[in-house]
């Protein structure tokens, strides 16, 4: 499934735009800068395919990725990004939260934390709206690299107990790595599951 070749499809600056359902999408979700769009260019093999960067609020639009096989993968706007106006923070918040609620080819929301920080305040409104409108979403712990040895089982364990009452979320959390590929193929094969 991943081995076919990711293209970019088109970047969506307003709810209004959004393209047609057509295929199954899974979305990937979280804080500015938790690596978002690194670990869909990690998972797809190509460098550059969704644009990253040091400074937080790099992806403002939905942009949307196929490799032509029966499910999209969207890249999200960052949230909690407070260097941010507040308008574009307000209609970004708006997007996000419309886009979570009304569509219906959303097969699953792969949450982002950054596995340094754990889940914040703003992770969880999220994971609240996620819950609300039962959209299935599973928490993806990001940039592992950085955690001392045995740190890892710790934030993990922390994590799964923390979600383990909300009703959307997927019990089991995955722990990953753009920079080394560590459990890349583990997410991979849960992504190709959710493929129609
Ligand atoms: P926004 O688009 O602003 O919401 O950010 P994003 O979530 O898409 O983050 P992005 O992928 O642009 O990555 C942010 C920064 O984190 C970049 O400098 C990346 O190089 C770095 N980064 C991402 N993933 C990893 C990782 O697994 N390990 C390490 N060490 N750094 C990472
Ligand atoms: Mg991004």
């Amino acid at each position: 499934f991943f081995a076919k070749a990711w293209d970019f499809v088109m970047s969506v600056p307003t709810i209004g735009h959004l393209p047609p359902i057509d295929v199954a999408e899974i979305a990937f979700a979280g804080r500015s800068n938790v690596g978002k769009s690194s670990l869909i260019n990690a998972l797809t093999n190509r460098i550059g395919l969704a644009r990253t960067s040091n400074t937080p609020g790099r992806t403002q639009e939905l942009n949307f990725f196929t490799s032509g096989s029966g499910l999209s993968i969207v890249d999200m706007p960052g949230y909690g990004y407070a260097e941010a106006p507040k308008k574009l923070v307000d209609a970004w918040n708006r997007m996000i939260r419309d886009y979570l609620r009304g569509r219906v080819s959303l097969r699953r929301v792969y949450v982002l934390i950054d596995s340094r920080h754990g889940i914040k305040a703003n992770d969880k409104l999220t994971l609240d709206l996620l819950d609300e409108t039962a959209v299935s979403y599973q928490i993806v712990l990001t940039k592992v690299d950085k955690l001392k040895t045995g740190e890892l089982a710790k934030v993990k364990a922390a994590t799964e107990s923390a979600i383990a009452r909300r009703p959307a979320a997927y019990p089991t959390v995955i722990a990953t790595s753009s920079e080394t590929g560590e459990g890349m193929d583990l997410l991979r094969a849960e992504i190709a599951q959710l493929a129609s």
